[in-house]
């Protein structure tokens, strides 16, 4: 249609059809012009509204549409970015959208403000804290300033950095990962500790759990992680360093291995039950110390050791030895035996059994020794050495006395003065304090006898050691005594008789001969006051020492003398005189030689 009136604001009906298939301009017009169409009742476009006075602005058609008419009817919707506003100003919850669109073109600086502050999302809703951080306190009333929340732009107005779990020290036995995290700002070690400290495995894990000398496996040390690696072997912690054997202290009877400053205990302690033998040896024992000549061993040491394993003489002598006592201060040799030179003692004191031997050889005995006249061996003498030396020994040797083998006692009177019965049970002689050697051998006779003829009271019973048995005689004749070899005697005594003190001898000669020809006085009791015979029967007088005769000087000693040297024959007794005898032709040159106790004075004389 193109007849609607125009100036009626009359337009053809778009949405209208004609009466027939062609529309008739003039028939058809009141069916088809219509009035044009307001803008009011079109709908803008988005960002656009209508225009305040849109009732009263007509489209050139019956419809109004939105985008041809869009600027007829519309206007463009205002900025919220015109509006002097950020989301401080929006109430809780919403935000302030800078690219959403006032209500109208212009921005109305009250009624926008809440077109403008649109719905934000809560933190709660719209995001969860990355790795490392953590929920701010107020995370659940916070919310992003925008419809939705994202990591980049509200990380952190949610969400706080968590610390770093490194602010924890787990301390040994403990790990931790890198990029790990506490659960709050600051660590908070009860809460923290199980998932930022995690357990590192133990030593005992290690396949290879062998150490170096010098240090130990510690099968319970942790690792520096889980799991472990060989490097936590050693040098890690599971490898200890030991203790050195110089904190061991060796016990007695031990020392330290010489190498014992570079040597180590077995495990972080010296332990003496298993470390004894890595840090010491047995030391040697002092006896195992030869001490040498002059030396002995220390009774007192005999649980001293030397300071190593085996002694050694210039070291541990003093340790271990005394000085020895030497044999010829400290020790006196017994009789028969003479010392040795430069020997001692086999202790710290000399001892007379186990020390003889060392100290002492046997002497050899004076009978080796010939002694020259007037002199006899001493009885059970030895030399002063392992052989005889005439010079040397003869005075120790030879003692002045006669070796005779027939001995005579001779009663003179019996304690009844008068009487002639004499009797005695036993009689001896004795060399030096002993009885005559083979004394047990001697013969006891008498001639002439006057004993009782049944025979049981004869000599013999004298030697027979027996009190009960006696010698008796009539008319005090004497008795004899023949001993097996001549020896010199220098004491006899006798037993009185079971009976009759009457019969005693009182008075008494005894004599010696070397050969029952000539004969010497040898003692004579003549003086009657005297107590030699005890009163008691069967009772020994003691011993009474004899006086010792000398032989008269020998004739090869003295030119021309006569064969008989003395007047007074071979046989001198005591303190009497020898009266010198020379070859026809020839005078002596003294009146007499004394004899006194064996020996001559002068001993010798001359014929001229
Ligand atoms: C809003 O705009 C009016 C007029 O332009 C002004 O007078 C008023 O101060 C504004 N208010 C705010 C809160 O900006
Ligand atoms: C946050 O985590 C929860 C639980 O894992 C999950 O269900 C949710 O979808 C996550 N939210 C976002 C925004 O990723
Ligand atoms: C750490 O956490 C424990 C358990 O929640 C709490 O009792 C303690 O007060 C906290 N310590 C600190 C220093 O915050
Ligand atoms: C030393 O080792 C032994 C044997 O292994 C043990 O019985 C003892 O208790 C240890 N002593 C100390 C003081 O550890
Ligand atoms: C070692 O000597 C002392 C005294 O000197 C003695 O008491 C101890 O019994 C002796 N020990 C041994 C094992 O001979
Ligand atoms: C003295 O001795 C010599 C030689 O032995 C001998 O010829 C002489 O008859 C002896 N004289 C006397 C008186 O015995």
């Amino acid at each position: 249609m193109t007849t609607c009136d125009r100036s009626q604001n009359l337009v053809p009906d778009l949405n209208g059809w004609c009466r027939d298939r062609a529309c008739d301009p003039i028939l058809d017009q009141d069916i088809c012009c219509v009035p044009a169409a307001f803008c009011d009742g079109m709908q803008c476009l988005p960002g656009y509204v209508s225009k305040l006075n849109a009732a009263e602005i007509q489209c050139p058609n019956s419809i109004c549409f939105p985008d041809s008419d869009r600027d007829l009817c519309c206007e463009q919707q205002g900025l919220c970015s015109d509006l002097p506003y950020t989301s401080a100003d929006c109430a809780t919850g919403t935000y302030f959208n800078f690219d959403a669109l006032c209500q109208q073109k212009q921005c109305n600086n009250v009624t926008d403000l809440w077109t403008c502050c649109q719905p934000a999302m809560r933190c709660d809703l719209g995001l969860n804290c990355s790795h490392g951080y953590v929920e701010k306190p107020e995370y659940a009333e916070t919310y992003c300033l925008a419809p939705d929340c994202n990591l980049l732009d509200h990380l952190l107005v949610c969400c706080d950095p968590a610390a770093p779990c490194s602010d924890i020290t787990c301390g040994h036995g403990y790990y931790q990962l890198s990029d790990t995290y506490c659960s709050g700002t600051s660590c908070n070690e009860t809460l923290d500790f199980d998932h930022c400290c995690l357990d590192s495995a133990t030593c005992s894990t290690l396949a290879d759990q062998s150490c170096p000398y010098g240090y130990w496996f510690d099968s319970p040390e942790r690792c520096v992680r889980d799991p472990c690696v060989d490097s936590d072997r050693f040098p890690g912690d599971c490898c200890k360093p030991s203790e050195p054997c110089a904190s061991l202290t060796c016990p007695h009877g031990s020392v330290y291995k010489t190498n014992y400053a570079s040597l180590t205990c077995l495990l972080d302690v010296c332990n003496m039950t298993i470390d004894l033998d890595r840090c010491c040896d047995v030391a040697a024992h002092c006896d195992t110390l030869d001490c040498g000549h002059g030396y002995t061993p220390d009774p007192t040491a005999n649980d001293t050791y030397c300071p190593a394993t085996s002694c050694d003489i210039n070291r541990d002598r003093d340790l271990c030895c005394e000085a020895a006592p030497l044999c010829a201060t400290a020790f006196t040799c017994p009789h028969g035996f003479t010392p040795w030179p430069d020997t001692y003692c086999d202790g710290i004191f000399c001892d007379d059994t186990r020390d003889r031997d060392i100290c002492c050889r046997p002497a050899m005995s004076c009978t080796a020794l010939a002694c020259p006249l007037n002199y006899v061996t001493r009885f059970d003498a030895y030399c002063d050495g392992i052989s005889c030396d005439f010079t040397r020994d003869l005075n120790w040797c030879c003692e002045r006395g006669m070796a005779l083998m027939y001995y005579k006692f001779v009663p003179l009177d019996l304690r009844q003065s008068g009487y002639t019965v004499v009797q005695m049970s036993d009689f001896y002689i004795y060399n030096q304090q002993v009885e005559v050697d083979g004394f047990d051998q001697a013969v006891f006779y008498c001639d002439p006898c006057n004993t009782p003829v049944n025979g049981q009271e004869d000599p013999p019973n004298l030697g027979d050691g027996n009190g009960d048995t006696k010698w008796l005689d009539y008319t005090m004749n004497p008795f004899f005594v023949r001993i097996p070899s001549p020896q010199p005697i220098f004491s006899y005594s006798f037993v009185t008789g079971n009976d009759e003190p009457i019969r005693d001898p009182w008075l008494w000669q005894l004599w010696g001969s070397p050969n029952s020809v000539d004969w010497v006085i040898l003692h004579e009791v003549s003086d009657p006051n005297h107590n030699l015979v005890p009163l008691e029967r069967k009772t020994s007088t003691g011993q009474i020492s004899i006086e010792v005769p000398c032989f008269s000087p020998m004739q090869v000693h003295i030119s021309n003398a006569a064969n008989i040297t003395c007047e007074e024959g071979d046989l001198i007794r005591h303190n009497t005189n020898c009266t010198p005898v020379c070859e026809e032709g020839f005078t002596a040159d003294l009146d007499s030689l004394l004899c006194q106790a064996g020996e001559l004075t002068p001993a010798l004389f001359a014929c001229a």
